[in-house]
């Protein structure tokens, strides 16, 4: 005899599989494939896509993530993004990957991706890695090869390998797109520039110290 407390059951797990069947990031598709025109006339959310006859094996190929990104660069960081803009193929399947890597000392600096969670496996080395909550509260962890952490869509986040050795991870996207925005970037070397007064009151700091940020961060000669 089904009861009211079975039929409660029963909704409730419908909900969840209802709720769970929506948790994706971009958009679901409808059709095999829609391989990007990545220059299109028209403006849409994603791209149109290529006719079908036009389509080969190499628009679902990248061979970018063979070999390391070089980090001979001010943070000792290199990404390698292999989304739609690489992968045309990738249009509309909301899924993306990276690999990053980093030189001893090398930082990817707090960011957060507005459309996609990430997962990053560990191909070499170890990494000190972090996401910080609504609540700010900060989840950090180091982590190796073979190992995988998560950071939550939207999420601050950040990587450092504070070892002696490089490291090197592949992350992967749950959007063809995720965008990235650089915290300390978008704050300090916006264009055009955030009012020196926003910032100040911000952090608490003087205007002259907040030039200096600017500065720092700004495109060098
Ligand atoms: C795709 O290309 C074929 C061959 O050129 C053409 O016959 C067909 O009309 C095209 N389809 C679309 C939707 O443009
Ligand atoms: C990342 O590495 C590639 C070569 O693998 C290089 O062309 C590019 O300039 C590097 N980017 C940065 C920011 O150092």
């Amino acid at each position: 005899m089904a009861t009211i407390r079975d039929l409660g059951l029963v909704i409730g797990l419908m909900m969840a599989f209802f709720m769970a069947s929506i948790v994706f990031a971009d958009p679901d598709m409808l059709q095999d494939v829609c391989v990007a025109i990545l220059k299109p006339a028209v403006a849409v959310n994603g791209f149109p896509c290529k006719n079908i006859t036009d389509i080969s094996a190499n628009n679902f190929f990248f061979a970018g993530l063979v070999k390391p990104g070089l980090t001979n660069n001010a943070l000792g960081v290199n990404v390698t993004q292999a989304n739609v803009n690489q992968i045309p193929g990738l249009n509309t399947l909301g899924v993306s990957m990276a690999r990053i890597d980093y030189a001893p000392g090398g930082l990817n600096p707090p960011h957060v991706h507005p459309r996609a969670t990430e997962i990053v496996f560990v191909l070499t080395g170890e990494l000190n890695v972090g996401f910080v909550n609504t609540d700010n509260k900060l989840f950090s962890k180091t982590i190796k090869a073979g190992e995988v952490f998560i950071f939550p869509r939207g999420l601050l986040h950040f990587q450092i390998n504070n070892g002696k050795v490089p490291a090197a991870v592949i992350a992967g996207f749950n959007s063809q797109f995720p965008g990235t925005q650089r915290v300390a970037d978008a704050l300090f070397a916006s264009s055009p520039k955030i009012d020196n007064g926003v910032l100040a009151k911000t952090f608490k700091i003087g205007t002259n110290l907040v030039e200096e940020i600017k500065f720092n961060l700004g495109p060098k000669m």
